[in-house]
Parts: C-alpha cells; structure tokens; sequence
C-alpha cells in the first residue's frame, strides 16, 4: 500500500507516488458504477460519518453513494438539529461521534484547519470534504482524475485556474497536487482575489482572462464565494462578468482539445457561459461521476487497512503484497 497516511487532510505534503497510487485506486473502482448491482463488500460492518457543517450537493452524497457501494453503512449528521446549535464545540461533538466508534469521520466545516482539530481529538481516520478556503482534497483529487483521464498524463500540461482563488480551497488543493504530478498552474483573475502569495506556492498569476486561459490544456472555472468575502473585491458581478465569465471567444484562445472543469455548484452568467459549460470541451459530468470512484478510493485506503491491522478476517479489503491484488479483489466483489 502506497498511502500509509492515518488521514486525508490535504493534498498539501503528498508525493507523487501517492498521489498516482489514490488515482489509480479510484480508477480501479470506476468500474463498479457501471454495474447493474452497484456494490462491492470491501467495507462490510464499517460505519462511516458525514459531518457537514455547510451546505454540500455532490460532495455529501458522493461520499454517502461511496461508503454504500463499498457495503458501508453511512450515518449523515443533521448539524442544524444537533447539539451544535446548543453551543457544543467542535472537538466535543467529534469525542462523542468517536465514543460511538465509527471507522471514519468526513468532515466540511467553514473554518481552515477544522479537520486537523478533530484528527487530533479521534481515533479514526478523519476525511476533509472542505475545510474554509483552506483544502479540499477529494475535489481535487477527481479534478486530477478527469484531467488524467481525458489528457493521458498530467505532467507538462498548462492548466488554468480561474475567478476567486483568495477563498477557494478547491485551487489550493489542485496547485499542490497538479504541481506535485509536474504541471504547470496558472491563476487567472482580478488582483484583489489572486494574492501575491500564490506565486510562493508555485502559480504563475494572470489577471487577463485571454492572456491567461492562452494555450492552456485544462480550464478550470471556479465559483465567486460570496459567502467567505469580509470585503468589495470588485465593484459589481457584472463587471466581473464583463471581465472573466468564460465565453466561446476566451476558450478559442487555448489549445484546440482544451478540456473545461468547474467543481460546481456553478453560478452560470456568472463565472462560465451556458454555451461554454454545455459544450463540447465541458467535462463537469465526468468530475461528477468521478468524485464516487475517489471517495470509494480514500474510505477504502484509509479504512479497509484498518480492518487488516486491526486483524479483522482478510478478505476483499485486505491488505497483501503491493496493494494491488486487494485492490483487484475489492473492485472485483471477488
Ligand atoms: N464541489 C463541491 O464541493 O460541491 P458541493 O459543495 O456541492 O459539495
């Protein structure tokens, strides 16, 4: 086994060769949701807990879809109807969830570092599924399931990221991954939501669109987060539509077989042209039905070793040799 991490926090610090070792994993799955009976035992008698402090379509139920097609079974948490609106903490609520011995905690929350608390205070295996505009590594790790899929490598590719990279943890995620797996990262959009900072990390920053998408294999469009601004980044959504939607017009400046992500949920008009998000060179669907494939991947990484160290019965799941024949056996249901 290639990842022998106790959590998946960030992508932030992982190697190449775990990184390619989580994707491989995920693409070993894919198959598994092609099938007429949608379920493999991997993870049979292992509780899995979402824990969603802010809203969440595709993130909450693919990691729910995930956990119930590795045999799973999944407990959602209500946060509004829980004894958090009472005041209880963060780490209390965690402690008692833990009591109750789940075999993994995925957790979203809208402060950075929330994961990294809870790691602290549990037994088992904490997933981010978002952490403030800090990481959000799941969604990066299908977005580098996609781009490999579609491109064949991600190495030497010139990706583009565009719109609110100050509060977006999607883009941190995917700079510490696609620069890892060799790419190139550009950040495209206005000063006041590109940071200076960013280029510490390794992007190349951009503030015209055409400039910025120019050549690029991989487009990715991100979501203004109104919801994380304390201030005026730019003087009215229409200004910075004029500016930075994504029409027809700015994709003709990248390469011919460009490919065009966006993590959702998608404010159209806004950030990204219908034509564009509907068209040929979209592959939004595909980083949708790839996000079940990964988070299969992390839940049986992170806790089908478990069974094995904990000295559970071998079986799908179980870890042996290189990893990759359990690996087989678990896609497989064998
Ligand atoms: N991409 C993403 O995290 O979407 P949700 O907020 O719907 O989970």
């Amino acid at each position: 086994m290639l990842f022998e991490r106790p959590h998946l926090l960030g992508l932030e610090g992982l190697s190449a060769e775990e990184l390619t070792f989580l994707l491989d994993t995920a693409e070993s799955f894919k198959e598994v949701s092609e099938r007429e009976i949608k379920k493999v035992p991997a993870l049979r008698g292992r509780t899995v807990v979402n824990l969603f402090y802010e809203p969440s379509t595709r993130t909450r139920t693919s990691f729910e879809i995930a956990a119930k097609r590795l045999s799973a079974d999944t407990v959602n948490l209500n946060v509004q109807a829980s004894s958090t609106s009472k005041g209880e903490t963060l780490s209390d609520t965690a402690r008692n969830l833990a009591a109750m011995r789940p075999d993994a905690i995925v957790v979203r929350h809208p402060s950075s570092g929330a994961p990294d608390l809870l790691a602290r205070h549990v037994d088992c295996p904490i997933i981010n599924g978002g952490d403030g505009s800090h990481e959000h590594p799941t969604q990066a790790l299908l977005d580098l399931l996609t781009i490999r899929e579609h491109k064949g490598q991600i190495g030497g590719l010139t990706v583009a990221i565009v719109g609110d990279l100050l509060h977006s943890r999607v883009a941190r995620s995917n700079l510490h991954g696609l620069r890892t797996l060799g790419a190139r990262v550009r950040f495209v959009g206005p000063p006041t939501l590109v940071s200076p900072f960013f280029a510490d990390l390794g992007a190349e920053l951009v503030h015209d669109l055409h400039e910025g998408v120019r050549d690029a294999d991989v487009i990715m469009m991100l979501r203004i987060q109104r919801e994380r601004m304390t201030g005026r980044y730019f003087s009215s959504l229409d200004e910075y539509s004029r500016l930075y939607c994504l029409s027809a017009d700015a994709v003709a400046k990248a390469k011919r077989d460009v490919i065009i992500l966006h993590p959702g949920p998608m404010n159209r008009g806004v950030e990204i042209s219908s034509t564009v998000a509907d068209g040929p060179y979209s592959v939004i669907m595909d980083q949708v039905t790839n996000g079940v494939a990964v988070r299969m991947a992390t839940l049986y990484v992170l806790v089908g070793r478990r069974r094995s160290e904990t000295g559970d019965s071998l079986g799908p799941g179980a870890e042996g040799g290189d990893g990759s024949a359990p690996l087989q056996r678990a896609a497989t249901g064998e």
